[in-house]
């Protein structure tokens, strides 16, 4: 098989994917690159034959215009799962964890659990990707394919999660997509199934909707232009981890990003940042 057959994602949120997946390859083209993601360009290509060349366009200039903030925070989340990892986590679970490759890039031990949740028709696509060019994952890659809005936990524990062991949970881009109530529903999930000394990654941003990129994100993937719909942990996210027994400390994304000597993407705003809450 060569995955030119896998069935491309071309509509829906589950194209996002691909977005950040040529953000990872453009990183990974530069001499001075954070991180090098090689099967990124390997998911483009065979992505780009299922897309008429307008619509790839599109998604090629919107990976333009967030790559600056969204690189460095894939490095940022680089960095959670190691820290999560050295801590004493032994489970990693990516919720929505599109075409990331961290499985298969990190240098992370064999005995480490790594679960990624993401919709079936992403799986459909990536798996036969993955398969076709045999990347081999460096420690236990489990996939989880089941909707954030259903009853992705069963599916999880099927896939043999451990309520008892300490897991790193990391939400990179994916609760911007799921419904208020049902993103309090997925970390309320989390938090029953997170063993003391669990970690949870939260970013802490402001979306400008008016912005041009996000527009043109909601035309693309959404297709709605107008309105913005509510979705996410919003603004009261980190205080209801602290009222639900995680420790949570803030780090300011200029603080965080400081040392990469990149632009930042964002506007230097003190209360934008990375939140990670430990549960006690
Ligand atoms: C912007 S992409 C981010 C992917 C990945 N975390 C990364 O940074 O490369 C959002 C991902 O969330 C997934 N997603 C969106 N809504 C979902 C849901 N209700 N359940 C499971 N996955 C979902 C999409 O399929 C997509 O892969």
């Amino acid at each position: 098989m060569t995955g030119a057959s896998a069935p491309v994602p071309t509509a829906g949120v589950a194209m996002t994917a691909l977005g950040v997946a040529l953000i990872r390859a453009r990183e990974t083209a530069r001499p001075d690159r954070l991180y090098a993601d090689p099967l990124a360009e390997v998911f483009l290509s065979a992505a780009r034959p299922g897309f008429d060349a307008g619509r790839w366009a599109g998604l090629e200039r919107l990976a333009e215009q967030y790559f600056e903030g969204r690189t460095l925070a894939v490095e940022v989340v680089d960095e959670h799962v190691r820290e999560s990892i050295a801590a004493g986590c032994r489970q990693v679970v990516l919720l929505g964890a599109g075409l990331d490759t961290r499985a298969f890039r990190l240098d992370l031990p064999p005995d480490i659990a790594f679960f990624e949740v993401d919709l079936p028709e992403l799986f459909d696509f990536k798996e036969p990707v993955l398969g076709a060019h045999r990347a081999h994952p460096v420690c236990s890659r489990r996939i989880v394919a089941a909707d954030l809005c259903g009853d992705w936990e069963r599916v999880l524990l099927e896939r043999g999660f451990r309520a008892d062991v300490p897991t790193a949970w990391v939400d990179e881009g994916v609760l911007g997509y799921v419904p208020r109530a049902a993103s309090y529903t997925v970390v309320e999930t989390a938090t029953r199934l997170s063993a003391p000394g669990s970690r949870f990654g939260i970013g802490r941003f402001q979306v400008d909707a008016a912005a041009p990129q996000y527009r043109a994100l909601r035309e693309l993937v959404l297709e709605v232009p107008e309105g913005r719909p509510v979705n996410g942990l919003g603004p009261d996210g980190e205080s209801w981890f602290a009222a639900h027994g995680w420790r949570t400390t803030f780090r300011a994304w200029d603080e965080l990003i400081a040392p990469y000597g990149r632009p930042s993407g964002l506007r230097g705003d003190p209360a934008v940042g990375h939140v990670v809450a430990v549960r006690e």
